[in-house]
């Protein structure tokens, strides 16, 4: 297999060597967030599941760690570790602590493809979430189902218990359970089908989120994965949670959704993030390329809340300022930032600037005036019509990603173009365009709106511009090099 080191991302998360899908577990500990991904230890492609495990302090520098949840081989079974949620057991309601330390307890499903069944079994750490003993008694949960995973777990104060949401993939439902000690679980209710239905449903996951900012006013925000075709990847419901039931506010058949692209997949959130922040990360599949020594990567992570807009509360999603508020620092100091530059057609920023290695984050507000499109233009290889645009289209009231033209020859089958429908605010636009090798994501209109894919540009299509058909003010432009931002 060839390397493929112009593909590697800078800022984002991915293993060293071998494959990764959904993040799992993320849990933040002493000053840490700890990430475990799905992971094949032993080869680039989807197998051997397990979960990877890596820490950081910033979300942008990982420590790698050893395999936490190895699958496990008996003689008639595989057992692989799917993706699941952990906790810290502060009460030791599990009784799995020692020595008076709270135990980490990972709650994740047990894939048994020989048996065709998966089931809920948890494990416990006693060494700060490094390695995880399996309790003796799984599983937790066993419906003698196919298709029933991702059991994601926190604890509920007002009725002091644990609880767990899982998919009934095939159902398209979640269900409820309830437990005092991650051992015995009840169930509390189901939830669906609602919304987008024609894929099974994965990954789901319950957080609070306040509204406007305000403590006082919470909603609870369930998140549900479900393939591709036509559908989001990623949906959302908002509601209300009393400790037994979700309560959707919305009707049963609105589709909110997560993200607009064709990437952003399985993600969940951190829940004990400092400043009570609640972080989502997501996986963005969809790689239609090899990539050597590694295959598959995490999103920039995602700071949440909620807004009232004049169409009812949507999420808020912003790239985690845990990151952004350190860019100058991440960037070294290459950095460009102008304002009121007025401009028709194109403004180069790779020339002189040198924005020349695909590894930028860019954060541009455009005053609209008369033009009809305007974006930025990314993976340009200069002297030929290979491109990735990053637009807003003023007629169809669209943010849009087009990479009809993002290799020579494009074959690509999949949707090149993708769009959301956003507004500008008193004729500004903003965007947060998030390059990083061979993924892009763009943020409109501070969170409103997110599209995430992932590019393989060629190695010396690394131009980037900002276009305007028409005339129009850039506000404010900023951009920062990330290319050694890892270093
Ligand atoms: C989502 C998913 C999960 C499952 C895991 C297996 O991408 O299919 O439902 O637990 O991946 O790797």
């Amino acid at each position: 297999e060839t390397a493929t080191p112009q593909w590697r991302p800078t800022y984002h998360f991915t293993p060293p060597t071998n494959w990764t899908n959904d993040p799992n577990g993320l849990i933040y500990l002493n000053g840490e967030f700890n990430l475990y991904y799905q992971h094949n230890p032993f080869e680039n492609k989807w197998g051997h599941m397990s979960w990877g495990h890596a820490t950081s302090k910033d979300l942008i520098h990982w420590k790698h760690l050893p395999v936490a949840i190895p699958e496990i081989l008996s003689k008639d079974t595989t057992t692989w570790i799917y993706s699941g949620s952990a906790v810290l057991d502060k009460n030791n309601t599990s009784g799995f602590g020692l020595n008076g330390q709270a135990p980490i307890v990972a709650i994740f499903t047990a894939d048994q493809p020989k048996q065709k069944k998966e089931s809920q079994f948890i494990a416990y750490s006693n060494d700060n979430a490094l390695s995880y003993n399996l309790y003796a008694n799984n599983p937790v949960i066993d419906l003698q189902m196919h298709d029933f995973r991702d059991p994601n777990v926190f604890w509920y104060e007002p009725t002091k218990q644990w609880i767990m949401t899982v998919a009934m993939v095939d159902e398209h439902m979640v269900r409820i359970y309830g437990s005092k000690d991650l051992k015995k679980w009840t169930k509390l209710s189901d939830f669906g089908p609602a919304g987008y239905t024609k894929n099974g449903w994965e990954c789901p996951s319950l957080i609070p989120l306040s509204v406007d900012g305000d403590p006082t006013r919470v909603k609870w925000v369930l998140f549900v994965s479900s393939g591709g075709d036509h559908g989001p990847l990623m949906q959302y419901y908002i509601g209300d949670f009393d400790g037994v039931t979700f309560k959707n506010n919305n009707p049963t058949d609105k589709v909110l959704t997560v993200d607009y692209g064709d990437a952003f997949y399985a993600a969940i959130a951190w829940r004990d993030a400092p400043g009570n922040k609640k972080i989502l990360l997501g996986w963005l599949q969809n790689g239609r390329k090899e990539t050597y020594p590694w295959k598959g990567q995490m999103s920039i992570p995602h700071d949440l809340y909620l807004k009232t807009t004049d169409e009812g509360l949507k999420l808020i999603q912003i790239p985690s300022t845990i990151i952004s508020n350190s860019l100058s620092k991440l960037s070294k100091g290459k950095k460009l930032i102008k304002e009121d530059i007025s401009l028709t057609g194109r403004l180069d920023l790779s020339g002189n600037n040198s924005f020349n290695n695909n590894a930028n984050w860019l954060d541009v507000e455009f005053n609209l005036g008369d033009a009809k499109k305007v974006g930025v233009i990314v993976a340009e290889k200069m002297g030929s019509d290979q491109k990735i645009t990053v637009g807003y289209d003023v007629i169809k009231k669209e943010l849009y990603v087009d990479c009809t033209r993002s290799e020579s020859g494009n074959k690509d089958t999949r949707n090149l173009i993708q769009t959301a429908p956003m507004r500008s605010v008193n004729g500004v636009v903003r965007m947060q365009v998030l390059i990083d090798k061979s993924s892009l994501e763009v943020f409109g209109n501070s969170g409103e709106k997110v599209i995430s894919t992932m590019i393989y540009p060629n190695k010396d299509a690394t131009g980037i511009s900002l276009f305007s058909d028409g005339k129009t003010m850039v506000r404010s432009l900023k951009v920062w090099d990330l290319n050694n931002a890892n270093k």
